[in-house]
């Protein structure tokens, strides 16, 4: 498919996405929560923590998408709206973790990005300070709060964005080099040599050493939680756009090389890709991750990228054809989004995969405003 072709399915796609929003923001914009899922035909808040669910991000961060793709106010309206609730959260500490990336580099990061309001950076810095306040100086970022003290997720990768921008920001190094010690700690014992990760790794917090790599969200220990090996991709393509090491550029491709042959049969990832044949388990979020990795990789690669973009466009147009919803009455988009492969939340909509499919859709028509 040449790239023009591309370019032509992402403008038609952006239109029914900007259509599809129109009725979302009408539904969502009175509500005391952030969207998180659909019950029912109407948005629901996340399972628990309140303004602290770790998705809490995404839904600005559709909007500001939107925002630098066309300009319209309506999407900086309910940005807005979503940012003043979010900073409530600051205020309930013991149930913020370490995806304060996910919710401020995104929602408050992306609008002091596009519109320098100083009050937006504010909260983020302040979201910055708290994520170098979980850095374990055996080099990793705790994740989970309470007796986890040295749990690391996969999940984590992302989340650095929010420590570069703070170090570019501020021009103080601290937060840059705590997000290089994690990857590199990520990288020695997450990353599998044949290019699938891990999705938990428990430390010693006092030493460092690696006490156990229990299951997580996919199937079980050892296996390949897509949606974790989607977060290792494009982390790790982050880490490298911010820090020029090509280590990790290096790991992203590699992660991106076992990626596609697990799911190139119909380029709608499984939950797990070690999972039992039946039942078919899918995750739509995992490949819309995925794909904006990919288009990130082939983006710094140039030419010896393509391959990169061929398969992250597959991926967007898979789930576009098969598993979007684009009816009025229904506010999300995708629905073959799965929390964890053994929880209840099977093949629902998920803010974070709409946002990545928005991400890829304006990334294919060449807007790169934000930037993780
Ligand atoms: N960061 C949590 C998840 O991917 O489900």
């Amino acid at each position: 498919m040449s790239h023009t072709e591309q370019h032509r399915w992402a403008e038609q796609t952006l239109a029914k996405i900007q259509r599809k929003t129109f009725h979302a923001i009408q539904q969502a914009k009175d509500l005391p929560f952030i969207p998180y899922t659909v019950k029912d035909h109407q948005w629901q808040e996340g399972p628990f923590d309140g303004l602290c669910w770790w998705t809490n991000g995404f839904w600005p961060a559709q909007m500001w998408q939107l925002f630098a793709a066309t300009g319209e106010p309506q999407y900086l309206a309910e940005a807005r709206h979503a940012e003043t609730m979010l900073d409530q959260a600051f205020a309930d500490f013991d149930h913020l973790h370490h995806d304060l990336g996910f919710m401020w580099r995104i929602s408050s990061g992306f609008d002091f990005d596009l519109t320098g309001d100083p009050k937006r950076r504010e909260s983020t810095l302040f979201a910055a300070n708290l994520l170098a306040g979980r850095y374990n100086p055996n080099g990793f970022i705790r994740a989970w709060n309470e007796d986890k003290t040295g749990w690391v997720i996969i999940d984590c990768m992302m989340n650095l964005s929010l420590l570069y921008w703070a170090s570019e920001q501020t021009r103080d190094p601290r937060f840059r080099l705590m997000a290089q010690k994690h990857a590199d700690t990520v990288l020695r014992h997450f990353i599998r040599p044949d290019g699938t990760s891990e999705h938990i790794v428990v430390f010693d917090p006092e030493t460092g050493a690696v006490i156990d790599k229990p299951g997580g969200q996919g199937y079980g220990a050892g296996t390949v939680w897509s949606r974790g090996q989607a977060w290792a991709l494009y982390g790790f393509a982050i880490s490298y756009r911010h820090t020029g090491k090509q280590t990790y550029l290096n790991a992203a491709r590699r992660v991106a090389d076992a990626f596609i042959p697990c799911v190139c049969k119909d380029w709608l990832p499984d939950c797990d890709f070690r999972q039992p044949p039946e039942p078919i388990v899918k995750d739509d979020s995992a490949g819309a991750i995925a794909a904006c990795g990919m288009l990130e990789l082939a983006e710094v690669l140039g030419d010896t990228g393509e391959a990169y973009r061929t398969a992250a466009y597959a991926m967007l147009r898979a789930m576009e054809a098969q598993h979007a919803d684009w009816s009025e009455a229904y506010p999300a988009i995708l629905t073959h989004c799965t929390g964890a492969y053994h929880s209840q939340e099977r093949h629902i909509a998920m803010v974070y995969g709409d946002y990545y499919l928005i991400e890829g859709v304006c990334r294919l028509l060449g807007n790169t405003k934000l930037r993780w």
